[in-house]
């Protein structure tokens, strides 16, 4: 989801986004920034976060392998190398080298993905307001572990302590460094390049406080929702940050009309859009670039992923895929829609049907268990229970098509490659392997074709 942009444009500003770090703490063969948070990776999530505050230009910085990073965060950015991962001082200072002519940076942490557009706006606001060198983001925590800790004199911003190198007292102070710094770029590049390595070898970022100090004023902006502050350094960090956008997800979506029953089972991802008065029952997971329309009812147990669908759509117990449905489609339960089947409006598929690469058309029935693959299935046609579409030869798919109003009757086998035309009926367990024509009736096995009297052929 992009956040809405409505927060005073800052073209002149650009977001530094530190994402080149080995993520060491995640053992994992993907970058920490690709890790998903509610389906969407972390990356893009702070991203879409810096341009929903309006600024001009997003730069990331990624590892020499890390160009599908900076890819994934989306519109525009751009990528910066850091070279090795010799620290976030270091990290910054690539980033910080890449922004060309803008005016003031922005740094954020790549693995804050909770963080709003609206904090980032707050705090743009606060540091352009208070005209400072540096402003940087602090939270106060019940448990500050993992954090660098905010060292005061006498109220005044000292420096910030790192995990490592706290002390019985400064390990103890509750006010913690966020990881979102910003700073005029000219005296950022210059407090980079001059920053020296810490006890472990790296360049801490964090260090510029104390150069910010000794040159002008330093601006805090105090968190007040704590929500946003969890950062994602291993995987139980991660699953606290999922919980967290989760319920923000449900939440949101609650207060603009979507009622969930249980909201506890009930997962959506970041990237889902639901219309008002659309109903969700427990157990129902809507996920990638899945967009549900009003008034519909999804689940008990329903998960759709990458699905349109319009509105007063209903589809209980059942997993669809890549699929598109039209308004008023009715589906399930136990139904299986795989990637590529559009479903035209009006459409009833019943119990364990299941339809992959299909175009199904308006007002057709497939009441129970059935297969239909690779076909095209015209408007107001009736599939009899049990009717399979034989699309694999063992070598090859082969296409099976169905024209307007035929009737397929039960357990009907079509051999594709098969056309049934308009208005033309296959008898109960026909075994269809030449096209039947128009208004005529295929019957027996395998079947023959004989002009079509109505009737009931299955038992004639
Ligand atoms: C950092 C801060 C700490 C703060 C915490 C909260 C420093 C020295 N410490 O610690 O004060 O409380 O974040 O979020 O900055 N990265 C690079 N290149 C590197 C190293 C890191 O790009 O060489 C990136 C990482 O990918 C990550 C971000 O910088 O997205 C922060 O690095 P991380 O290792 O998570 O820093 P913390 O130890 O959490
Ligand atoms: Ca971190």
């Amino acid at each position: 989801m992009t956040e809405p942009l409505s927060h005073p444009a800052r073209p002149d500003w650009t977001a530094v986004i530190l994402a080149a770090g080995r993520g060491t703490r995640m053992h994992s063969t993907l970058p920490k920034a690709l890790h998903p948070v509610a389906g969407v990776p972390m990356v893009r999530h702070v991203a879409n976060a810096a341009r929903g505050a309006g600024f001009g230009q997003i730069v990331v910085v990624v590892s020499p392998e890390g160009e599908p990073v900076a890819e994934t965060a989306g519109d525009g950015a751009v990528a910066a190398i850091q070279t090795e991962p010799l620290g976030t001082g270091h990290a910054a200072l690539a980033g910080a080298s890449a922004v060309g002519d803008a005016s003031t940076v922005v740094i954020l942490n790549g693995d804050l993905p909770l963080l709003t557009a609206e904090t980032l706006a707050a705090a743009a606001a606060r540091h352009a307001e208070a005209d400072a060198t540096l402003t940087f983001v602090t939270a106060e925590v019940a448990d500050p572990t993992g954090y660098g800790r905010v060292d005061r004199k006498v109220g005044r911003v000292h420096a910030i302590v790192e995990e490592a190198d706290t002390d019985a007292d400064t390990g103890a102070i509750n006010e913690i460094n966020v990881g979102l710094y910003l700073a005029e770029a000219d005296w950022l590049r210059g407090a980079l390049a001059a920053l020296e390595p810490s006890a472990g070898g790296e360049l801490y970022l964090t260090d510029i406080v104390t150069a910010a100090v000794a040159h002008g004023t330093v601006e805090t902006y105090r968190l007040a929702n704590l929500g946003e502050v969890q950062q994602v350094n291993d995987r139980v960090e991660l699953a606290r940050a999922e919980a967290v956008m989760r319920t923000r997800i449900r939440e949101r979506l609650m207060r603009a009309g979507v009622t969930i029953a249980d909201p506890a089972s009930t997962y959506v991802d970041a990237s889902v859009e639901v219309g008002a008065d659309t109903t969700l029952l427990p157990g129902t997971h809507l996920l990638g670039a899945t967009a549900v329309g009003a008034n519909c009812e999804l689940g008990p147990n329903a998960v759709l992923r990458d699905v349109t669908a319009g509105d007063r759509v209903r589809v209980g117990s059942s997993t669809l895929e890549g699929s598109t449905l039209a308004e008023d489609v009715e589906i399930g339960p136990y139904c299986h829609l795989r990637p590529g089947s559009v479903i035209e409006r009006d459409v009833h598929l019943g119990n364990y049907v299941e339809v992959k690469e299909s175009r199904i058309g308006a007002g057709t029935q497939i009441g129970h268990f059935s297969y239909v693959g690779d076909a095209r299935v015209g408007q107001a046609v009736n599939i009899g229970a049990g009717t399979v579409t034989a699309n694999y030869d063992g070598e090859r798919k082969h296409r099976t098509e169905i024209g307007d109003g035929a009737f397929i009757g039960v357990d009907s086998m079509l051999v594709a490659p098969v056309n049934v035309g308009a208005s033309a009926r296959t008898a109960a367990g026909a075994v269809v392997i030449d096209d039947v024509p128009p208004g005529e009736l295929a019957i027996g096995v395998p079947a023959r074709n004989r002009p079509n009297e109505g009737g009931k052929p299955g038992r004639g």
